[in-house]
């Protein structure tokens, strides 16, 4: 039989198998995958889909009496319609959404070979659409560009051109075609076709072979396995991600920034791995990493006693005042007190009607004692 020439085609090159094709050993793992936070971080927008958070009462956001963005259905699809007094300026489809919509989900259209961010996005905090972060706040703009570096963070592939313009402009061009959604298995596991021809031709072999594992990583390659998108959005690249494999060493991908690794400034979105690393319990055990606390296959968001008992793994005794004690739940609820919830710096978005801008919470990775408990 041959296994390698019935597999389908993966644009990433020979290596790789897709997805569907993993489903079909993993069934288990790969139905929590489809509706995980990384599994949904990207897709194409499909009415149906949309109109979860399209409801008739909330689709037009007031920018003051003369201008505003509307939602609206057409045959052709939804669109944000941006109107001054009364008249349609602009037009643009719903093409791309960006974000599982836990916190938010933000949307790009399609200009020829070029993404741009659409105006509104939708925040989970308020149920609500605002201005998307980061755009002005008094007129409606369509002109953000969206590079194929969210992609790298927010899918598994995209081919890009790059042509360069002037001395300074360098043009990118994306192909629709070949981009691929969400976060698949072979962009955290590294290619898989080999493994997939391997277990196929031997299916009596309960050992995994031609794929890595992660158990008998470094330290140092668990970290960089997370840390390829965990780590903030200012380290330049000097080549892309996408080829990142388990096992790689992520300071040939960006280049150094010393000043991020737990000194530094690092917010609290999209930098997970720089806070962490800025704490004792990440500075003072050697086997801290990531996983210490998440598996990306189990889904226990919200449960914080689950993560508690992760805590009391190494912290078994613990030194509480009597006025610590007393504040209760401290057996079940570490986080809250040592894992607060911060505004970022880097994210806050624009309320219709509201002066000030809104902030957008999340879970500081500096584990510590904050002045807050006292
Ligand atoms: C023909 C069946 C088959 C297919 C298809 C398959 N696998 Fe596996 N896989 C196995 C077997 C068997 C094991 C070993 C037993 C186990 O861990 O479940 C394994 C184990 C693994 C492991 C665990 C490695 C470890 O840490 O021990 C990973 C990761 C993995 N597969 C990823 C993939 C990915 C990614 C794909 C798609 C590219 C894929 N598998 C497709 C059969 C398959
Ligand atoms: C290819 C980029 C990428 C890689 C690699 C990656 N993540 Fe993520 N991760 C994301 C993005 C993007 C989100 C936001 C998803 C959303 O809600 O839209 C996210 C969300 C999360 C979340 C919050 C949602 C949830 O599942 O509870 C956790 C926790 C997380 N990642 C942990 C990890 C860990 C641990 C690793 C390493 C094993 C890892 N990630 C590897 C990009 C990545
Ligand atoms: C370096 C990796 C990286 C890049 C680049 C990046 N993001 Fe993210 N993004 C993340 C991670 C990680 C999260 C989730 C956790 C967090 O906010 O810290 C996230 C969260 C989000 C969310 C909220 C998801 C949710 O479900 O709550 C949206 C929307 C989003 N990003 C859109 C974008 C867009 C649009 C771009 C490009 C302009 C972009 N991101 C670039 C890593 C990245
Ligand atoms: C966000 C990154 C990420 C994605 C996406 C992802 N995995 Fe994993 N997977 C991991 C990590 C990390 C581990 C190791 C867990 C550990 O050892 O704590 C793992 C473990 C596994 C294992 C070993 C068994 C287990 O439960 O620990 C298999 C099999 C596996 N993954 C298959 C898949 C398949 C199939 C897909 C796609 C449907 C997939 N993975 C998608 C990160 C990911
Ligand atoms: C892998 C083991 C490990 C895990 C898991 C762990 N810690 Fe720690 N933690 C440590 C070590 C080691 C220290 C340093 C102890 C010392 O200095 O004596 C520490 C220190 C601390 C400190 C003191 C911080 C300071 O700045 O002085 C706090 C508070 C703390 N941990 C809370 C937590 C909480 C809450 C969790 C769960 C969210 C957690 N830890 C998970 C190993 C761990
Ligand atoms: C000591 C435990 C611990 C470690 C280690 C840890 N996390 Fe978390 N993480 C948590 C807890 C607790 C939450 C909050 C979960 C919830 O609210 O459901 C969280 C939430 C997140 C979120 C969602 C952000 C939000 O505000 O909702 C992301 C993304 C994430 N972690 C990524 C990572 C990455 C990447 C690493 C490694 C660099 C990491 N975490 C290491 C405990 C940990
Ligand atoms: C009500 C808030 C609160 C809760 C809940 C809480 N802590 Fe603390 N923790 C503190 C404060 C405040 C301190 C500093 C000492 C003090 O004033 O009690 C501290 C100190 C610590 C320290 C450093 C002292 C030492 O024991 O070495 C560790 C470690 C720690 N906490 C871990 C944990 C763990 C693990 C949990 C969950 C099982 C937890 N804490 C629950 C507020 C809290």
């Amino acid at each position: 039989m041959n296994v390698a020439g019935q597999l389908p085609k993966d644009i990433r090159g020979e290596a790789y198998t897709g997805a569907a094709t993993c489903i079909k050993c993993h069934k288990d793992l790969s139905q929590s995958y489809a509706h995980s936070p990384h599994g949904s971080t990207s897709k194409p927008v499909a009415d149906a889909q949309l109109l979860k958070v399209f409801a008739a009462d909330s689709n037009s956001f007031l920018f003051d009496a003369h201008q505003k963005v509307v939602i609206e259905k057409r045959d052709s699809g939804i669109f944000q319609v941006a109107y001054q007094d009364g008249k349609a300026l602009r037009a643009q489809k719903f093409d791309i959404q960006f974000g599982s919509g836990e916190k938010a989900y933000t949307y790009a259209y399609w200009q020829g070979k070029k993404l741009y961010e659409l105006p509104l996005s939708y925040f989970a905090a308020i149920q609500n659409w605002a201005i998307s972060p980061g755009f002005p706040r008094d007129r409606f703009y369509y002109d953000r560009g969206i590079t194929s570096r969210c992609l790298e963070c927010h899918g598994s592939y995209v081919e890009k051109k790059l042509s360069q313009k002037s001395a300074f402009v360098i043009d990118e061009e994306m192909e629709k075609g070949s981009l691929i959604y969400g976060i698949d298995c072979e962009r955290c596991h590294g290619p898989g076709k080999q493994h997939v021809i391997f277990h196929t031709e031997n299916p009596e072999e309960k050992t995994a072979k031609f794929i890595a594992i992660y158990k008998k990583l470094s330290r140092k390659q668990k970290m960089d396995a997370c840390s390829v998108c965990h780590s903030g959005n200012t380290l330049v690249t000097q080549k892309s991600v996408f080829g990142f494999k388990p096992g790689d060493n992520l300071d040939e991908y960006y280049q150094q920034d010393f000043v991020g690794f737990g000194g530094g400034n690092p917010d609290v979105h999209g930098n997970q791995a720089s806070m962490l690393r800025g704490s004792n319990c990440y500075r003072k055990s050697e086997t801290m990493t990531c996983q210490s606390c998440h598996n990306t296959h189990e889904s226990i968001k919200g449960n914080l006693t689950i993560y508690s008992q992760r805590c009391i793994s190494c912290h078994q005794t613990t030194r509480h005042s009597k006025a610590t004690l007393a504040k209760g739940s401290l057996s079940t609820n570490c986080i809250d007190c040592h894992m607060p919830k911060e505004p970022s710096k880097l994210i806050t978005f624009q309320q219709a009607g509201k002066n000030d801008l809104s902030a957008y919470l999340l879970r500081s990775h500096h584990i510590a004692i904050y002045p807050v408990n006292k």
